[in-house]
């Protein structure tokens, strides 16, 4: 049974998922769910589903990535992550702290990998007129948003789209993905999946 601490910070409805997922035959479990905003609306919802959760406040280690890279160590080290999976977590972490976890973490990003990586990307998508949009999930390494793509979802864009109806439409998608994927991942399994 793996263990799987999940970072976020802000709502975490890919956290939810994650953590509703994770029960029955699925063979991983959820042992934390940590942010670095210590009012993160997910953490309340991790509370109510009996997770223990911790905060790491990136803004009590101003300007010292390594400080804070430190707090977040001792916490994960406490909770013995064999995975962990970033959910809207929005902190860059350090090629150091990543190869402190190699081959350990996962992330989801809301677009059709390699393409728009960063921020923005539904917005960058419709921009660029492209008619399918989506999501990936993909081993975290140090170049961002950039390791091996383990799963993507696609979805159409449709005319009038605005970022938020985009969004809106990748959303659920990345709720069927992200524990589609841990669950493969969790196995053993490193095959791309489709949706
Ligand atoms: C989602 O679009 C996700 O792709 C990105 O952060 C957004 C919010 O995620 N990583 P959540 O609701 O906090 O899980």
């Amino acid at each position: 049974m793996k263990r799987v601490a999940i970072l976020i910070s802000g709502g975490g409805s890919n956290m939810v998922e994650l953590v509703r997922s994770m029960q029955g035959d699925y063979p991983a479990r959820a042992c934390l769910v940590l942010s670095n905003v210590p009012d993160a609306g997910g953490l309340a919802k991790a509370r109510e589903m009996s997770i223990d959760t911790q905060v790491v406040d990136h803004r009590e280690h101003k300007g010292d990535r390594a400080g804070f890279e430190a707090a977040l160590n001792a916490a994960l080290d406490q909770a013995r992550p064999d995975i962990i999976c970033l959910a809207g977590f929005m902190r860059v972490l350090s090629a150091d702290f990543i190869s402190r976890w190699a081959g350990k973490i996962l992330n989801i990003h809301p677009s059709l990998l390699p393409k728009y990586k960063g921020l923005n990307t539904h917005s960058r998508a419709l921009e660029a007129g492209d008619s399918i949009a989506g999501c990936s999930v993909h081993e975290v390494t140090a170049e961002l948003d950039g390791g091996p793509i383990l799963g993507q979802a696609q979805v159409p864009v449709l005319p009038g789209d605005t970022a938020e109806t985009l969004a809106a439409r990748v959303l659920p998608m990345e709720h069927i993905l992200y524990p589609l994927v841990l669950r493969r991942f969790a196995g053993g399994e490193r095959e791309r999946v489709s949706l």
